[in-house]
């Protein structure tokens, strides 16, 4: 069987942006797309942390940024291609510290957005806190508040998207690929449990599970796997914006009275076991942060796969195979990112040199040269 045009492999929001932007490009588009369970895009908290993510200049920063406001165009384009809303709340994000260590970064980290853009953010003293949010516990030592760091539902978006590039003609293959078939520096085929594929452009954005991909092809992604955990309650009183405290822990307001409670964080691992240790550990810090969560019902609890480069930032590129395009690595901040990402992408494997350009800090030949 031959697949024309682009291969996607990968089914996550990465993977199906980039294949959505191409669609709409006319292009032809097979995606291969593998049910996991522990998918980051399923598990994902949904902010779009446009500034909270940031500490310090990143050549990531800037199209965080950018992504962030794309994100209100796409889910309009969604909604009207296919119906279905991908629940963009205009939240906005209050980062909090609740002990020295977290206060200490926090201001570090308000200076430095600050500087960067002054009307964006705004440092919140006690009465301003308790005025904003009045549900929030007497432990926080410090906060402020990012007016634009708004929200999707991540499950809803990953819907979207995907039926937007059924739509839109996608040959999607529910087949996970198991590996990649060079002839030189050539893909010639990708091989699934149930057949093998021949191909002409590829691209690689399987997540956490690109590495194990990638080694077939003796390409070396220096990346890790970070499991992290999450669960949703159901609550009578909601906090207006999510809140994000320096130790990792969020509370994120969602539709229908839901709160999704995010995220431990477990280097190494890519298990599927949510854990009474994870959960204990996110809800005491929960309910320290917002008390009347002590009367919420627990809903659900899941965990995913981050995908976390040595550096932190995402691979994409090319790669020393002609056909062959790498997009992964997008850790945190792959729904936030996966905006730009699909456009970013789709249009450098068109022959953009532009967006070629912006793309070269994250080659995948920073970690070899
Ligand atoms: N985006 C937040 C997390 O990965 O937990």
């Amino acid at each position: 069987m031959k697949c024309e045009g682009f291969t996607i492999i990968g089914g996550g929001v990465i993977g199906l942006s980039i294949a959505y932007q191409l669609l709409k490009q006319q292009q032809q588009v097979t995606l291969f797309h593998a049910e996991k369970t522990t998918t980051a895009s399923l598990a994902a908290g949904g902010m779009l942390g446009g500034q909270n993510e940031f500490y310090a200049p990143s050549p990531l920063y800037n199209l965080a940024l950018e992504s962030r406001t794309l994100h209100k165009k796409i889910a309009q384009e969604l909604f009207e291609l296919t119906g279905q809303d991908v629940g963009l709340l205009p939240s906005g994000l209050i980062k909090i510290a609740t002990n020295k260590q977290g206060l200490q970064d926090l201001q570090q980290q308000y200076d430095f957005l600050h500087n960067d853009r002054p009307a964006s953010i705004h440092w919140l003293n006690q009465s301003d806190l308790q005025h904003y949010e009045p549900l929030l516990g007497r432990v926080i030592a410090g906060s402020f508040h990012i007016y634009e760091d708004h929200q999707v539902n991540a499950r809803a978006l990953t819907k979207a998207l995907f039926l937007a590039i059924q739509q839109l003609g996608a040959n999607i293959i529910d087949e996970e690929v198991i590996a990649i078939e060079k002839e030189q520096q050539q893909i010639t085929y990708v091989q699934t449990a149930c057949a093998r594929y021949a191909v002409s452009q590829v691209v690689l954005a399987a997540g956490a599970w690109t590495p194990r991909l990638a080694a077939t092809l003796n390409i070396n992604c220096p990346m890790q796997p970070v499991k992290g955990e999450c669960l949703m309650l159901k609550a009578d009183q909601l906090p207006k914006a999510t809140i994000f405290s320096t130790d990792g822990c969020y509370i994120v307001p969602k539709q229908q009275q839901m709160i999704l409670i995010g995220a431990t964080s477990y280097p190494l691992q890519e298990d599927d076991a949510v854990t009474a240790g994870g959960i204990h550990s996110l809800l005491t810090r929960a309910i320290q942060i917002l008390p009347s969560l002590t009367k919420a019902e627990i809903i659900e609890t899941w965990c995913g796969v981050r995908p976390q480069t040595m550096d932190g930032l995402p691979i994409m590129g090319e790669t020393p195979y002609s056909n062959l395009f790498l997009c992964t690595g997008h850790y945190r901040n792959g729904i936030l990112l996966s905006a730009i990402t699909g456009l970013l992408c789709s249009q450098a494997l068109l022959g953009d040199n532009t967006a070629k350009q912006r793309l070269a800090p994250f080659a995948l030949q920073r970690f070899t040269i």
